[in-house]
């Protein structure tokens, strides 16, 4: 696609006395910003700092630059004060992207920028036997979202669950299934059964200690691989899997890996030597640590006092892993803000082994889910199923569905995936540091920035195309959406400032993937579908005139598109009608 900032910097960088003033190409293309407001045009050139070489005031460098540029390209330069403000030609633009969109279809948005090289992402991965709850949805969709961002922009991405299916958690959980659990029970209702064992664990053990001592012992007999702790293990773990597939189909997450925590329990003992040999390891009351003082991380436990690893251990152990199978050239893991102190320590410890990689490891932290009116504990059982948020997401969108008394072919179908994509877009809506409150009135609405109302968006625009087809069926002769539009047509003001957000969609892609930001096409695809709606208002686009209507009908077929493949990227479905 053409590259109108980039042409836009080429033609101030060869004004006279540019060259001299250090104003190349790329240089004036750093300096070129977008303004804020629309009327100031769709680039400015600020001259602040080219009043020192060409020794005039920027307000009057400004003049001379909206003087001196030449026509062509821009159907109008001005100059507000010391910047020239650049209007690129509106036909120039809506052909452009008309005949972009035309081309690249569902890889509209995309680029080749990453191809050649490997990243893998890490995200979901929760903890076996206990619920797959409302707090696990954000590194969940956050990082199928990123994957799906990286892939599209050429990346080869490995997508990884690191299960956190390892650890003394498990001797508790085999001890309490021994002194009180049964088969049937586990069977009937798996997690919510081993999470009820695991709270009365935690309740007995305040007036047994036994227990407790019985649980290091039975995680000691799994770290040894001891038969009867290990088919128990399997069975949790197996058990846990099937239900958090559930969840991953209905969101349609999926992974290439699920090598979690356990999947490493073999692979410690070199990372250990090498730690030893590297020197990092130190004593500390039996337990073995690495002094991370010195970079102000404190000291990370290593091995406790009975010799058995930790999290972190599994982490570096990971790692490195990770870099001899996949060659990664970033591996990235999507994970909670509360974590950024481990993933600090265990990076820094990967770094003063003395791989050089270590600054490819990359966390990217997100805030916070909250409910309204209630707090959430493993600990007591007071946790929210994801399962039921979803089940409960497609059962309101039924009941919003049949109140409004649309739509009886497909209903089903076009329930589940407004209910499901109305959740995962509200998770992707915010700035992902951010926390935040899930709100059921927010999700399902089908007026505000939601995406029921991105998706009815797309529904209308393929309603109008389906419509425009049947019209031009009817006049006789099919009439072709291919060819050549006359963009002349598109450059009213709902028009124009529609095929401009367009324009901007694989730029907003590409920042989306450098940021690990999916919030950035959260936002732009809303503001594509409002613009969608501002020119179904204002334009007569299925209008008597053949050529307008063709062009008119090419512009609402690439705002589809471009709904289409935002959504894609967020995992959020398209129903064709709403
Ligand atoms: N299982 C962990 C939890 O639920 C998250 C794992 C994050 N990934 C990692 N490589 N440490 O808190």
């Amino acid at each position: 696609m053409r590259d109108f900032k980039r042409e836009t910097a080429a033609l101030i960088a060869a004004l006279p006395g540019m060259a001299d003033a250090g104003i190349d190409e790329a240089a004036a293309f750093g300096i070129l910003e977008r303004p804020s407001d629309s009327a100031m045009g769709d680039y400015a050139f600020p001259c602040f700092r080219l009043a020192k070489a060409f020794r005039k005031s920027p307000n009057a460098i400004a003049e001379d630059i909206a003087g001196a540029l030449p026509g062509g390209l821009f159907d109008k330069v001005e100059n507000v004060n010391a910047y020239v403000n650049v209007f690129i030609r509106k036909d120039l633009l809506c052909a452009e992207v008309a005949s972009a969109v035309r081309r690249d279809g569902d890889r509209y948005g995309g680029s080749q920028s990453g191809a050649g090289r490997r990243v893998i992402v890490e995200y979901s991965s929760p903890n076996i036997a206990k619920p797959f709850h409302i707090g696990h949805i954000r590194s969940t969709v956050i990082g199928s979202a990123i994957g799906n961002i990286l892939e599209f922009l050429g990346y080869e991405v490995v997508r990884i669950n690191h299960l956190g299916d390892y650890g003394t958690q498990f001797g508790k959980l085999i001890t309490a299934y021994r002194r009180f659990g049964s088969r049937e029970e586990v069977e009937k209702a798996p997690i919510q059964t081993l999470l009820r064992y695991y709270v009365e664990f935690h309740a007995k053990a305040e007036t047994d200690p036994s227990l407790e001592e019985e649980a290091r012992a039975a995680f000691a007999a799994l770290e040894r691989g001891e038969a009867e702790e290990r088919a128990l293990w399997e069975w949790f773990r197996a058990e846990s899997l099937k239900e958090f597939t559930v969840v991953y189909g209905m969101l349609g997450i999926r992974f290439d890996s699920y090598a979690g925590e356990s999947f490493y329990s073999d692979k410690m003992g070199r990372v250990m030597d090498e730690l030893e040999q590297d020197g990092l390891l130190e004593e500390s009351d039996g337990a073995r640590i690495v002094d991370l003082d010195a970079y102000g991380l404190g000291k990370a436990l290593i091995t406790k006092r009975d010799g058995s690893t930790l999290y972190i251990t599994r982490d570096v152990a990971a790692a490195v892993y990770r870099k001899e199978e996949y060659d990664f050239s970033k591996n990235i893991y999507v994970v909670a803000s509360q974590q950024d102190l481990h993933f600090k320590q265990w990076i820094k410890i990967v770094e003063l082994m003395g791989y050089d990689w270590a600054s490819d490891c990359i966390h990217v932290p997100f805030g916070l889910v909250s409910l309204k009116d209630s707090v959430m504990s493993t600990r007591t059982g007071n946790v929210v199923f994801l399962e039921d948020v979803l089940t409960n997401a497609v059962e309101k969108t039924k009941e919003i569905i049949a109140e409004k008394g649309v739509l009886t072919d497909h209903a089903e179908e076009t329930a589940r995936q407004i209910g499901i994509g109305a959740v995962i877009f509200q998770e992707l809506h915010n700035n992902r540091i951010k926390d935040y409150v899930f709100d059921w009135d927010k999700v399902l609405n089908f007026e505000g920035e939601t995406g029921p109302y991105v998706q009815y968006s797309y529904a209308r625009a393929a309603s109008l195309l389906r419509k425009g087809a049947e019209d031009a069926a009817g006049a006789g002769g099919a009439e072709s959406q291919d060819g050549a539009i006359d963009p002349s047509y598109l450059t009213g003001g709902a028009a124009y400032a529609l095929a401009k957000l367009i324009y901007d969609l694989p730029g907003v892609v590409a920042e989306a993937g450098e940021r690990y930001e999916p919030s950035l096409i959260t936002r732009h695809v809303t503001d594509i579908a409002q613009a969608f709606s501002g020119f179904y208002h204002d334009e007569h686009i299925l209008t008597a005139n053949a050529e307008e209507r063709r062009a008119k009908l090419a512009l609402a077929d690439c705002a589809r598109q471009a709904i289409k493949n935002s959504l894609a990227l967020l995992g959020v479905e398209v129903p064709e009608r709403m």
